[in-house]
This record gives structure tokens, C-alpha cells and sequence, in this order.
């Protein structure tokens, strides 16, 4: 295997043996009801400390980590101050914030990240997954650390998110529009994420025009361009019509004994007039009961920045966005984290929690489906208390709110045959308006990219 080496790597290799244990002191003042090191957690300092003090309770008890480290930009002003044994790095100690200039910032970096995930691999449970952001300017030297640290068939995946709606026009080479997640499994070979819940639009894909006992279906080709032997023979509707074979350079995907088959057994659509090209049925009791996470999470699903920030906002009553020092990720981004990488009862931990955004997203979690999640944040700015812990203090309390709220409560693509059957939309469109009006103080209809929306706003 290829290792990468950056400066320093010999002193740090076996940091994380050295720094001492040091024990959580617990502040009732600041807690929601009484304290316990094995309830939720929001620990500030340093996470080389606080990941090393967790270990005795939590070595390989924790299901899944989420961490949003500095992303090594030059602007973000981060620190290297770890207490390594070795002149060079004790040199490092002088010129800390890492700025862009700094010759050396990739290797302090890489530096001061290694000892972090040799802890939080060791707190990692054998089915638990570490799931990262990152960007460009560190996500290579990331892969090489992590394959390993956890080991290089342990990689599930790098994801891609979309993090802003609209392209910078001012960038001077590529607006940069996406971070990546990156996935590790502690054990890969028994880990598998969960599936995610199929959309109404999957759903509405399916239907029962013939009552087919089976249930809902729909339907699809029974003919293929890949070559098959059997697969050329000539067909009869049920209206009498034959069909000469399938069409040119395509083979019917089953041999003639199991069409008729199959069609013997109502599997096979011939359209309203029965008389069209054979389809084959796909129930939906057949496919799985969710949606295989992809690689590709768009802001339309998961958020973007914009959103994150504004969530905060809204929590936090700050007077003005300058107060949002560091960069939130949205809620929804780190919720369909958890969604993918817990069961109900998992402890989560996130070791550099800014505005403590996973310990939200673990308790909306919660709120869905009664869950019982437990979280663990660690951050080491003053914040840790009026930030991070305020933020989850009020999300369980609940917090006033001022703005506009606004909830979708329908989004139809509108096609040719849509239109033609307008009245049947607008009928529908004026339903929800009856239906949910009183709930809001207006009802927006909206098209956009082709799309009807229909939106209430609260103010
Ligand atoms: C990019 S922010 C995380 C934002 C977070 N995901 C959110 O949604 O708000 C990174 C955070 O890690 C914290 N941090 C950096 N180094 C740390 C360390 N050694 N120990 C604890 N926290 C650290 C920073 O103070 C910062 O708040």
C-alpha cells in the first residue's frame, strides 16, 4: 500500500499513546436535568484531549461519527498546538494561525489530524462508520490517511455535495460548488448503511389499472439490446395482432416458455386496448422497502450554506450574521448522515461541533421516530457554551421564532398531457388550498424549472 508522508509524521505516528488522561468535569449549571457522563455530552476543549478522556466509557461504543474539521483553506485562522515531544513541532507552536503562506501548512495539518483519527478510529464500534467533509484543499491527503488508519478496504464511499444554489461568477478559474463526505466503516465487510425512504415520486410511479392482485406496478421493456439467443420469436396480442419479433437489434429478455408464462400469470401489459407492444410488470412489493443512498446529494435535498446559516439565525436571535463566525453545515445534510448510519439507539459523536449542528440533527432524528440517540460533541472555542450548547438548549426547549416559515405541501412536474387535463390540476391545487388553508396565513402557487409548487407561508 502507498502511505503518504508529510513532516512531522515520525512524532505524531504514536501521538495519541502520550497525551494524558484527563478527566470530564461536569457543569450542572449548564446542563438540561441531571448530569451523566453517559447521557448526551457537549465537552469544550481541545477534542485530542476530550477524544482521549472519553476512551474508558467509550472505546468502541460509538456508532457513528461525523466530523467537519477545518478544511485547511488559509482563511480559517485554525491552530496547531499540540503538545508533541520533538523541537521541530514545538517550533510549529510559533507561527499559529496556519495561514495561506505557511510552507508547512498541508504537514501541520495532516499533523495535527492523524492522533484525532487514531482516537476516534479506537472509540469507533466493529458496525460503526466515520463520515467526514471536506474539500479540495485536503480531501487526497484525507483518503491516504484514513485508508490507513482504517484501512484502505474500508473506504465506502466519497460523496459529493452540492453546497451553494446559485455559481460564483466572480471565481477566477471553476465556481466550486461542492464539498465531498467522505465514508469509512470500521469493519466494511458487515457494514451497510440504511436505506433511505422512497420518495412520493417513486411511489407514484406505480399503479393498478387491471386490480392486479399483486398490488401496484408498473412497467418495463421486455426487450434489450443485449444479445440473447432465444429471444427473437413472433408474438400475438391478445387482440389478435402479431407482432413479426422484438424490434430491430433487440432480443426479447426471456425465452417464448417463460413469456407465456409469465403472461399466463397477468404479468404482462398490453396496454389499455391490448393491443400494444408487451411490457413486462414490476411490482412494488418486489423492490426494497427504501432508496440505495447515492453519491451525488443535491441542495434541494440536503441544503446548502445559505440554509445552514439561516437555520442559526433563526435559533440563535443573533442580531446580525456576523456573529456566524464558523460555517454551519445545514441540518439536513448531517440529518440524512444519521439517517444512513444509525439504528435508534446509536451514540454519535462529532469532535469539532461548531454550532452543533449533528447533535440537532440527532435529536430531530429522535423526534421522527422515537428513537433514543445519544450524542457527543466536542469544541474548543469560548463558544462551546453560548454557541453550541445554547443552540441545543433551545432546540429542546423549544425557541421563539420570527420570519417566514414556509412548508410545501404539493410539487407536480407539469407535462403536455398535465396541461390537457388542467382542470383536473387546478381542482387539485385548489384542494390543498381548502384543505390546508386555515393552517397558514397564505397559500403561494409558484412554477418553476417545470415544476407546479405550492407553498404555505406563515408569518
Ligand atoms: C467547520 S467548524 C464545524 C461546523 C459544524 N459542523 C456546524 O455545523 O456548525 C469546525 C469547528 O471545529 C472546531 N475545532 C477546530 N479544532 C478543534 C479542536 N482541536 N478541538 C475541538 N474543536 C476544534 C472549531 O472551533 C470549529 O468550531
Amino acid at each position: 500500500m502507498t502511505e503518504l508522508n508529510f513532516k512531522g509524521k515520525e512524532f505524531v505516528y504514536n501521538h495519541h499513546l502520550a497525551v494524558p488522561f484527563r478527566p470530564l468535569v461536569p457543569d450542572e449549571s449548564k446542563s438540561i436535568g441531571p448530569v451523566a457522563l453517559d447521557g448526551n455530552l457537549i465537552i469544550q476543549g481541545d477534542n485530542l484531549h476530550a477524544l482521549k478522556a472519553l476512551m474508558p466509557l467509550y472505546a468502541g461504543k460509538v456508532d457513528c461519527i461525523f466530523i467537519d474539521p477545518p478544511y485547511n483553506t488559509g482563511n480559517e485562522g485554525w491552530s496547531y498546538n499540540d503538545n508533541v515531544n520533538a523541537p521541530m513541532i514545538k517550533e510549529w507552536l510559533a507561527s499559529n494561525p496556519i495561514g495561506i503562506e505557511d510552507g508547512l501548512r498541508h504537514d501541520k495539518w495532516c499533523a495535527m489530524m492523524w492522533p484525532r483519527l487514531r482516537l476516534l478510529h479506537e472509540l469507533l464500534s466493529d458496525e460503526g462508520s466515520i463520515w467526514i467533509t471536506l474539500d479540495d484543499n485536503e480531501v487526497h491527503r484525507s483518503r491516504e490517511m484514513l485508508d490507513e488508519i482504517f484501512g484502505e478496504s474500508n473506504f465506502v464511499a466519497s460523496c459529493i455535495w452540492q453546497k451553494v444554489f446559485s455559481p460564483k461568477n466572480t471565481a477566477q478559474y471553476f465556481s466550486e460548488d461542492h464539498d465531498y463526505v467522505l465514508i469509512y466503516a470500521k469493519n466494511k465487510e458487515t457494514w451497510r448503511p440504511n436505506l433511505l425512504a422512497r420518495t412520493e415520486e417513486m411511489e407514484a410511479r406505480y399503479s393498478n389499472p387491471d386490480s392486479d392482485p399483486r398490488g401496484p406496478w408498473t412497467s418495463g421493456d421486455l426487450s434489450a439490446r443485449n444479445f440473447y439467443g432465444e429471444g427473437t420469436y413472433s408474438i400475438v396480442t391478445p387482440a389478435g395482432r402479431e407482432i413479426a419479433g422484438p424490434p430491430k437489434g433487440m432480443y426479447w429478455r426471456v425465452s417464448k416458455k417463460r413469456f407465456e408464462e409469465l403472461d399466463a400469470n397477468g404479468r404482462i401489459w398490453w396496454g389499455e386496448d391490448k393491443d400494444n407492444q408487451p411490457r413486462l410488470k414490476r411490482y412494488l412489493s418486489d423492490v426494497k422497502s427504501g432508496r440505495v443512498p447515492q453519491t451525488l446529494w443535491f441542495y434541494d435535498e440536503v441544503g446548502h450554506t445559505q440554509d445552514a446559516k439561516k437555520l442559526l439565525l433563526e435559533i440563535l436571535d443573533f442580531e446580525n450574521s456576523g456573529d456566524v463566525f464558523i460555517s454551519p453545515k445545514p441540518l439536513e445534510l448531517i440529518k440524512k448522515v444519521i439517517d444512513l448510519a444509525t439504528a435508534k439507539n446509536s451514540i454519535v459523536l462529532d469532535s469539532f461541533a461548531g454550532s452543533g449542528t449533528a447533535a440537532h440533527a440527532v435529536l430531530q432524528a429522535n423526534k421522527e421516530d422515537g428513537g433514543t440517540r445519544r450524542f457527543i460533541l466536542v469544541e474548543m472555542e469560548d463558544y462551546a457554551d453560548q454557541l453550541t450548547a445554547e443552540r441545543i438548549r433551545r432546540v429542546i426547549k423549544g425557541y421563539k421564532f420570527s420570519g417566514t416559515q414556509r412548508s410545501e405541501l404539493f410539487r407536480e412536474s407539469i407535462t403536455w398531457s398535465k396541461i390537457r387535463k388542467a382542470d383536473r390540476l387546478i381542482e387539485n391545487v385548489d384542494a390543498i388550498g381548502n384543505l390546508h388553508g386555515h393552517e397558514y396565513d397564505s397559500i403561494k402557487k409558484t412554477i418553476k424549472d417545470n415544476e407546479l409548487i405550492v407553498t404555505g407561508e406563515k408569518r
